[in-house]
């Protein structure tokens, strides 16, 4: 899909990180905004900058994991702006740092609540909108943690894994609609965000005294760090480029490739 000045973009998860950072890149090309996010303090600071740097912006406290909210979430987006083309569908927390035995069924559920269902009631809500049109696009952010392991993540890279395949699937499903229809999942590396604060502030996660506030503590062991606003050029340019999957971030193709590797050896095998 083209990206162009006056089409409307939905961004969950707006309030901050990736999602803010697409909100900014897709303000600088002219596009529209619904910013949507379930902190409302940090979403209305989000609108108020966005407004502030010239953007054309609409707030909704909107919690993605209800399917309810996320209708009122397009509800709100027709009665602004009367079209939607772009939904980002980029929400989501972190889980504890534990191996699978010891994660609780409660985090499970949380991480499933938020990044599946919170993209599938994304996707039920504003596909019906899209495919009326016959043309628009979804974003969903996964991980490098959806492409490959990560010990002591596993609700985390579960969700993120289910992500990639949600979003795969959808992208044929739409294009059996129309060729003008598509889906693209990012699958960053690590990103410059307060996703361990914001995660502790919902009641994801408890971050061990003394954590750092910036991920850059964590660069180095993880192939280094990305800025949101780097990473949301880069799921602009894949959308732009109709490709289903965009992976950012230093070491990431390696870990991916590893994995298909081994996958592919073992089927050989058997
Ligand atoms: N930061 C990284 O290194 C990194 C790497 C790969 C993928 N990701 C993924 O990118 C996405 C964005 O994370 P981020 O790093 O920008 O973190 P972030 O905390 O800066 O942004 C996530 C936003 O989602 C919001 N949110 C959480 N639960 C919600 C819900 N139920 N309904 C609506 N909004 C909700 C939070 O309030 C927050 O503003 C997440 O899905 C995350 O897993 C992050």
């Amino acid at each position: 899909m083209r990206i162009a000045n006056d089409q409307v973009a939905v961004v969950t998860g707006g309030a901050s990180g990736i999602g803010y950072g697409l909100a900014e890149a897709l303000a600088a090309r002219g596009v529209r905004l619904v910013i949507s996010d379930v902190r409302e303090e940090g979403l209305a600071k989000a609108k108020a900058s966005l407004t502030a740097a010239g953007a054309d912006v609409t707030a909704e406290v909107a919690d993605v994991g209800d399917e309810a909210s996320v209708r009122a979430l397009a509800d709100r987006t027709l009665s602004v702006y009367g079209r939607v083309d772009l939904v980002c569908n980029n929400a989501g927390v972190a889980s504890p740092a534990a191996p699978l035995w010891e994660q609780e069924a409660r985090t499970w559920e949380l991480l499933i609540r938020v990044k599946v269902l919170g993209v599938v009631h994304g996707v039920r809500a504003f596909a019906p909108l899209l495919v009326e049109r016959g043309a628009g696009h979804f974003l969903n952010t996964a991980s490098s943690g959806g492409l490959a392991p990560l010990p002591d993540r596993t609700p985390y890279t579960t969700t993120m894994h289910a992500v990639v395949g949600l979003t795969e699937t959808l992208d044929a499903e739409l294009k059996r609609v129309a060729p003008t229809l598509g889906a693209t999942v990012l699958c960053p590396g690590l990103v410059d965000t307060p996703l361990g604060q914001n995660s502790e502030a919902l009641g994801a996660l408890r971050l061990p005294p003394g954590t750092p506030a910036s991920m850059r503590s964590f660069a180095a062991s993880r192939g280094g760090i990305l800025s949101p606003r780097e990473v949301a050029e880069a799921a602009l340019d894949a959308i732009e480029a109709d490709r289903v999957h965009v992976a950012p971030g230093g070491g990431v193709a390696e870990r991916a490739r590893a994995r298909v590797e081994a996958l592919l050896s073992d089927i050989a095998t058997g």
